[in-house]
């Protein structure tokens, strides 16, 4: 039970955020296989949109000693938390392949990647379709030739509920809140609380965002000049549960909460 609420410090936002809903170590082999098999090549340079701390960015580069990386974020304070806690981590070599650009995912950037990657959603911030396809164009001009753009993407029965999700994990309590949800505009406010060391953080991020559907984005990337778009469902355990392993597919059976990816090649 917590003593109190309080205003969370900065270290601790991230620590707690990155280890209740990062798993960008799963993210970036799902990027190499897929990359490789669409591509017939590994893929060596990566765009991270909406980047925050730039934690992918920083273990990309620690794949391979080719791969470079760009962290993009408009806020300084996720950067500034990466920088002091993941750049630090890599040694000077690895350091120089790997650039924090405070700025907007809109902008025209000075390199071509062979991968652009949005993912925790953040795309949803865009809530009107012209935004939304103004950004999927900019990205597909931004990408190689043979480029690739990776999203996630979210959904089941249980997402438009208004209800709160709590994760226990060891050391501390993840909360997903579901606040509201309008059926007319898909617009939905979500927020994470925490709780830690007997302290509840309420309200530590909060998301203004519109809830797009797979058949919506797989539509706008091509209206955005994709050739090709992709959809993946993930497998299951024996318990029913997802599996890690996501394979392309075009229909499957809804489920009270799923999380998938969709991929756009240029
Ligand atoms: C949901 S967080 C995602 C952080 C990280 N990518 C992750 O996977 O956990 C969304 C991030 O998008 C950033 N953001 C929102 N609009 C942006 C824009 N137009 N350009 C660049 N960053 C933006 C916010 O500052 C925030 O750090």
């Amino acid at each position: 039970m917590a003593r109190g609420t309080s205003e969370i410090p900065v270290v601790l936002k991230y620590e707690l955020y990155e280890s209740s809903v990062q798993n960008h170590m799963a993210d970036i082999e799902f990027i190499e296989e897929e990359f490789k098999t669409l591509r017939g090549r590994k893929p060596r340079t990566l765009r991270e949109d909406f980047g925050g701390t730039g934690a992918m960015a920083c273990d990309w580069v620690k794949q391979h000693k080719d791969n470079l990386s760009w962290a993009v974020d408009l806020d300084p304070e996720p950067i500034k938390y990466g920088k002091e806690n993941h750049y630090t981590r890599l040694n000077k070599e690895e350091a120089g392949r790997v650039k924090y650009i405070q700025g907007n995912v809109l902008d025209k950037y000075d390199f071509d990647p062979d991968v652009v990657v949005a993912f925790n959603f953040s795309y949803f911030c865009f809530k009107r379709r012209e935004d939304l396809l103004k950004y999927f164009k900019k990205v597909r001009k931004a990408l190689k030739k043979d480029g690739v753009f990776f999203v996630d993407i979210f959904g089941g029965t249980e997402c438009y509920q208004e209800m709160v999700e709590e994760t226990e994990f060891d050391k501390h309590s993840y909360f997903w809140d579901c606040d509201s949800y309008n059926p007319l505009t898909n617009d939905v406010l979500y927020y994470i609380h925490f709780e830690s060391k007997g302290m509840k953080y309420e309200k530590v991020f909060v998301y203004d965002w519109r809830h797009w559907t797979v058949r919506e984005i797989t539509e706008l990337m091509e209206e955005a000049g994709f050739s090709k778009v992709i959809t993946y469902w993930e497998g299951e355990d024996d318990d029913g549960e997802g599996d890690g392993d996501f394979y392309q597919s075009k229909e499957e059976e809804n489920c009270e909460s799923w999380v998938t990816y969709i991929v756009g090649l240029v």
